[in-house]
């Protein structure tokens, strides 16, 4: 049975899994969020077919995962909180021989209790008689309202339940969307989650040390994805967070490139976003490097300007601030720098306010991190997005400005076009200010420099 993911490497400075008790933890903390007499429902993912009868590579849902640390598809967790009883229970797929032969080991039930901590488990076939049932008696149900297939279940079971209403039971009439509050407990991370956080930040700079070391004039965008896909599983991250962006010169001027199929030019830049996934979390890391090795003089002063901006954020980091302070400090440094480079020109007060930088830094300054590499949580506290959230401790979350100068932009000076910079780090909020989790990917134009001498 294949649980946790190994780590080859014992120098790493994390933990390469969250103990199994922390699930448990987190399920606790759900229930305190559960009124009395209720129950939520949490289902796993499902295998995604990639052509004919072969999968792409399991995916577990999140929210799921955040409960259970159980990674099977098909499985389904029932959380019932009734007489201030609580009570975990999982469904899952039956330990069955002749499938296991081919797809690989199921936990099954027993297991399911022993290792995972439910207080039942059954196979998947006995949820339609069992569940039902659980709702007799309860007021309320919480599942997530944006998983249209739960919904539609749930639906089903009340339909199902009602009959019982003749004999005298009660069926819960009031449905509560579990998403707030699931988005919220995970918004917050524990010391363990950073630790496995901080874990795969280490590796996966190890891969963008890699990339630079490997980036040359004529090799394919996607032979250095190849080189970080392998640091990364080297270190036990078995798989990416999210497709690895390998931009060569004006490619990463498309923002979510991930085509990475064309080959690295002199005098060009490479942008690469890439981060492993470990026991579920993500790192999301940019670095920017010249595929020589050696920055030619304009693409020094954008960096220079883009990596200045990220310092200014960084360093403004702590419990209080808001991603809106955050956006105002960016838009203060770039402005300020593109009006020295020439390439803004006005009243430094007025393209402020017009957020004129904006043209050439064209997303987000940052978002939150965790199991997902855009984590849930709201940025905002009330729907009309004016009140933006305070940060706390346990907050992680990226920061990534850059400057995109596409190569058909006839406005800009010939010297800056087919540019695209962007530096992003991943950062938690603590109690003092911040720490920085990506702590190994060279930064600095002499660090670039510096390590790209030493090809691996
Ligand atoms: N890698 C996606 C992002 O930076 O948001
Ligand atoms: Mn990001
Ligand atoms: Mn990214």
């Amino acid at each position: 049975m294949t649980i946790e993911h190994a780590t080859t490497s014992n120098k790493l400075p994390g933990i390469a899994s969250l103990p199994i008790s922390d699930f448990k933890v987190h399920r606790a903390d759900f229930f305190d969020k559960m009124e009395n007499n209720s129950i939520a429902f949490f289902g796993a993912a499902q295998e995604v077919t990639r052509s004919n009868d072969t999968e792409y590579a399991f995916c577990q849902n999140k929210n799921f995962y955040y409960l259970t640390g159980f990674n099977e598809p098909d499985a389904l967790l029932v959380l019932v909180k009734a007489d201030n009883n609580q009570q975990s229970i999982l469904f899952s797929l039956p330990k069955d021989k002749s499938h296991e032969i081919w797809h690989g080991r199921r936990v099954g039930q027993e297991q399911a209790c022993q290792y995972y901590n439910f207080d039942k488990s059954f196979v998947l076939d006995e949820l339609k008689s069992f569940v039902p049932e659980y709702l007799n008696d309860l007021s309320q149900i919480y599942f997530c309202f944006d998983n249209s297939e739960m919904s539609q279940q749930v639906f089903t079971w009340l339909s199902q339940a009602r009959p019982s209403v003749r004999q005298g039971t009660k069926v819960p009439e009031v449905l509560i969307d579990a998403s707030p509050i699931i988005n919220n407990l995970r918004l917050i991370k524990s010391a363990n989650e950073i630790a496995v956080m901080r874990q795969v930040n280490y590796i996966s700079g190890l891969a963008h040390q890699r990339a630079m070391q490997t980036a040359a004039v004529g090799k394919f965008e996607y032979q250095i994805e190849t080189e970080l896909l392998y640091e990364f599983s080297r270190h036990g991250a078995r798989h990416p967070a999210y497709a690895s962006i390998v931009a060569g010169g004006d490619n990463a001027n498309i923002l979510h490139y991930t085509d990475n199929g064309e080959t690295l030019q002199d005098n060009e830049l490479l942008l690469i976003d890439a981060g492993g996934e470990l026991a579920g979390y993500a790192a999301d890391i940019t670095r920017t490097f010249p595929v020589n090795g050696k920055f030619t003089a304009p693409q020094k002063l954008l960096y220079q300007l883009v990596l200045d901006t990220q310092l200014a954020v960084i360093a403004a980091i702590k419990p209080g601030i808001t991603f809106a302070k955050l956006n105002e400090i960016a838009n203060e440094c770039l402005t300020q720098g593109l009006i020295e480079l020439a390439i803004l020109s006005g009243d430094l007060r007025q393209l402020l306010i017009d957020k004129a930088c904006k043209k050439y830094f064209i997303h987000g300054l940052g978002h939150w991190l965790g199991l997902d590499v855009h984590d849930v949580g709201d940025y905002h506290f009330n729907e009309k997005k004016e009140q933006c959230r305070e940060f706390v401790a346990g907050m992680v979350l990226t920061i990534e400005p850059g400057l995109y100068m596409p190569i058909d932009d006839n406005d800009l000076e010939k010297e800056w076009r087919g540019i695209g910079i962007r530096i992003e780090d991943n950062i938690v909020v603590t109690e003092q200010g911040y720490e920085n989790l990506t702590v190994n990917s060279p930064r600095t134009i002499v660090e670039i420099e510096t390590l790209m001498k030493k090809k691996v």
